[in-house]
């Protein structure tokens, strides 16, 4: 890589993708602090909003007196669940087809669940008022253990679904039962671990939030909102309300991180729409940091009993894989609807495997709902620790090298595309010179050199070894849509008749780069300097519809979207510069910003030239208009794969059982890099992500279902303090499907990192006849692991 910054497009030596460093245009704006966050919004005559939450998990409400806050001098309403009802919006539809109360009418099925809310003239008053209210309860056996939540004697929790006596919530498998079973007869070794991937929350330094602002007479709403998908969040809207969709605009400002905890609508949204439709005054919501932890999308929650069968000298053969999976109150999973597990399809990870299957039963609990996509495309986290920690497992039961277990099961080059025993079409790898890269620059056999002589001397060293694939970019219509919703992405590109141009957006950064990289795409394309065009994003009524931002599906749809718009333009300057050179179209060339006649280069319009002749006066080729602009709707033909490989390098404190992550080296391979610095960037982030994960994230509940995690004393997340200098390398093996060849790599590390640091904690355990030990791995967890154990070092 350049080390060295640049700030501009420098055409001599540089290209617009692919170059080192080039400079984010969207950070002058946030190192100033001049970033504009839905909490920035102030509008005349604005109001504010405050929830009253349940403060028990699972509880029959019996009366809501409201009548002491209604009375509060600043208080201007006081909405209950009753109230929400007789208009007919106390629920709401969940992006997995479940309802979910917007304010709690019969019972409250979480601890932080919506009960009633207050508008006020300033945010003190609204929460001041909050107290007045007056709400008893009648308090129900909460059901907090997933592991019970389907015993006949489990209350039942969700009574408001016609019929339901039980808290099951869906069944799903994938794959081959009895052809799993038949190879799983034949293996020589059988492995099988119960792994749990705890409850953690995507924790976005910006909490939720909106301001609503509905204007009555020309019947139009606006909604500033921290939302990932603005386009889909304002069908939703408009279905939902009744309010005519194009009377709707929903516009996202920045967003201080999104994780996926964006994604869902939450009911804070839909009540200050109703407070602003009601009071016809402009209406802010914002959580708090507690309210953000206890009642937004959760993540994880799955109880994994997997299993693989291999022969003695290590072929991997089949996987199979039993989860209870813990959806909370309300099944609030933000998936595509045929796929309720996610993509957890794609557990049986980058082995070529002959067969395997998945059984999973999902249930509801007195807990918050969720099931969003933190930082992965859809359980594929999930996925890839199941994998990678069995793996393991069998390499400790084969004692073979957990590196050279997986180099000798990878999927080879020559069989991609690959489709795996769950149906998963890969696209492109080479996984094995992407894992014998990360050894090098780990330097992995004088690591365990190392390690071997440290046991020797009682010292805990450990070396964790994993490897992923991904499954981004959703995704093709004919399997993926939400609610509804085909999961295609729409982009527009005007290009002005001064050459400079904008590009319009369907997805909506959250602090990833896209004023920069789609910049950088649209460049390759059209030769127009990235600095030239403008990137406009996250307001529905300035951009083509789309799905918006989660799942690393960016780079994929709209990246590929940004792409072919670019290359529609093109076609149209070629047959505009056709006329202006006097040669037909086929007798042109194109390079670098400027068609010229072949073999004579200095025959040659520029972009530009082109432009202004689009726009201005004289006439242009037969059949064609004038200006210079074309839209598409890119509807993705599959997934991308991206996949990489890691190595964590831990010291355990033998006497506290202190875990150090020493060294971690990640090698990643998303196709075509578009900005390297970015990549690195999302990559150095992801790991931080994994680490907190393996390290000390969890959302507890005690047994009366009390959240345990709501506030950032309590759920802990990793700073610069508990993590290493990253050691990035990147192998690029292009996506043969995407027209750039680019793959997603915004969650890729967090999908990687958990395995490498657990399977390290493990290693380093060994000693002491350790497998496998659950996250979060606190030193009281590892303590534990240690104890009890007949041969300590
Ligand atoms: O959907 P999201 O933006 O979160 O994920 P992504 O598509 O993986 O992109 C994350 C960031 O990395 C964006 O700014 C991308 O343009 C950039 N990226 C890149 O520079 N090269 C790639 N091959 C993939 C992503």
């Amino acid at each position: 890589l350049d080390a060295r910054p640049v700030d501009k497009f420098d055409d001599n030596d540089q290209k617009p993708i692919g170059h080192g460093r080039m400079l984010r245009k969207e950070d002058p704006r946030f190192i100033r602090g001049l970033g504009k966050y839905c909490d920035d919004i102030q509008l005349p005559g604005m109001l504010h909003l405050a929830i009253l939450r349940s403060p028990v998990a699972h509880a029959r409400i019996v009366s809501v007196d409201i009548s002491a806050a209604q009375a509060h001098p600043k208080v201007k309403a006081v909405i209950t669940g009753a109230d929400l009802a007789e208009k007919g919006l106390a629920w709401m539809p969940t992006l997995s087809n479940d309802v979910q109360a917007v304010l709690a009418t019969d019972k409250v099925r979480f601890q932080g669940q919506e009960v009633a809310f207050v508008v006020a003239e300033d945010r003190y008053a609204a929460r001041d008022a909050l107290e007045l209210i007056d709400v008893d309860y009648d308090i129900l056996d909460p059901v907090v253990d997933a592991r019970t939540a389907l015993s006949p004697d489990a209350a039942v929790i969700r009574d408001d679904l016609e019929g339901k006596t039980d808290n099951h919530c869906f069944d799903w498998e994938t794959g081959d039962e009895a052809a799993t079973e038949a190879v799983f007869a034949k293996a020589d070794v059988v492995v099988k671990q119960d792994i749990v991937y705890p409850r953690v929350h995507p924790a976005p330094m910006e909490t939720c939030g909106c301001v609503a602002d509905y204007e009555r007479v020309d019947g139009k709403l606006t909604l500033w909102t921290t939302s990932q998908a603005p386009h889909a969040h304002r069908t939703v809207y408009a279905l939902v309300s009744g309010l005519p969709e194009h009377k709707i605009r929903v516009i996202a400002p920045d967003l201080g991180g999104g994780f996926g905890n964006k994604v869902p609508i939450y009911p804070g949204y839909v009540c200050a729409i109703v407070a602003s439709l009601v009071l016809g005054k402009p209406v802010k919501w914002m959580e708090d940091r507690s309210e953000n932890l206890v009642s937004t999308g959760f993540a994880r929650d799955y109880i994994m009993q997997g299993e693989i069968a291999a022969t003695k000298d290590g072929k991997i053969l089949a996987i199979r894989t039993n989860v209870l999976a813990d959806h909370g109150a309300f099944n609030g999973t933000a998936a595509p609807v045929k796929y309720p597990a996610g993509f957890f399809g794609v557990f049986t990870g980058s082995y070529d495997l002959e067969a395997a299957y998945c059984k999973m039963t999902a249930v509801y609990t007195n807990k918050a709902p969720g099931g969003v996509a933190y930082a992965c495309s859809f359980r594929i986290t999930e996925a890839v620790y199941l994998v990678e920690r069995i793996v393991d497992c069998l390499a400790y039961e084969l004692e073979m090298d957990p590196a050279e277990l997986r180099l000798k099961n990878f999927i080879r080059p020559e069989q991609f595309p690959y489709k795996s025993k769950t149906g998963w079409v890969y696209d492109s790898g080479d996984y094995a010179t992407t894992m014998r890269l990360s050894m090098k620059m780990a330097g992995y056999d004088e690591l365990r050199r190392e390690q071997a002589e440290k046991r020797a001397r009682g010292e805990l060293m450990g070396i964790g070894v994993a490897f992923f694939t991904e499954a981004v970019g959703a995704g093709p219509r004919k399997d993926m849509d939400i609610l509804g919703l085909g999961m295609a992405d729409g982009c527009e590109l005007r290009v002005h008749p001064t050459g400079k141009a904008v590009v319009r957006l369907s997805v909506k950064t959250q602090g990833q780069g896209h004023e920069t990289t789609f910049a950088q795409i649209v460049a390759e394309e059209i030769g127009i300097p990235p600095a030239d065009i403008e990137v406009v994003h996250g307001d529905t009524d300035n951009t083509p519809f789309g799905l918006g931002t989660y799942g690393s599906r960016s780079t994929p749809v709209s990246g590929a979207a940004a792409a072919l718009v670019a290359r529609k333009v093109r076609d149209k300057a070629r047959i505009i510069a056709s006329g202006m050179l006097e040669v037909s179209v086929a007798d042109l060339e194109w390079t670098k910003g400027s068609f010229h006649v072949k073999g004579d280069p200095t025959s040659a319009v520029t972009i530009q030239d082109i432009a202004m002749r689009a726009h201005g006066a004289g006439d242009l080729p037969d059949g064609i208009e004038g200006g210079l602009e074309a839209q598409i709707c890119y509807n993705p033909e599959n997934l991308t794969y991206p996949y990489g490989a890691y190595i964590c390098v831990v010291d355990v404190d033998p006497g506290t059982a202190q875990v150090k992550v020493r060294r971690f080296i990640a090698v990643d391979d998303c196709g075509t890099r578009i900005n390297p610095m970015i990549i690195e960037g999302q990559v150095h982030g992801g790991l931080t992500d994994g680490v907190g994960m393996a390290l000390m994230e969890m959302i507890a509940f005690d047994e009366e279902g009390n959240c345990l995690g709501g506030s950032l004393m309590d759920y802990l997340i990793p700073t610069a303090l508990e993590v290493p200098d990253w050691e990035t390398g990147f192998t690029v093996t292009p996506s043969p499907h995407h027209p750039i060849g680019a793959k997603g790599i915004g969650e890729s590390a967090t999908v990687g990192s958990p395995p490498a640091v657990v399977n390290a904690i493990v290693d380093a355990l060994k000693p002491y006849g350790i497998r496998h030990a659950d996250m979060p791995l606190t030193p009281s967890r590892v303590w534990d692991a240690m104890q009890g154990h007949p041969t300590p070092p």
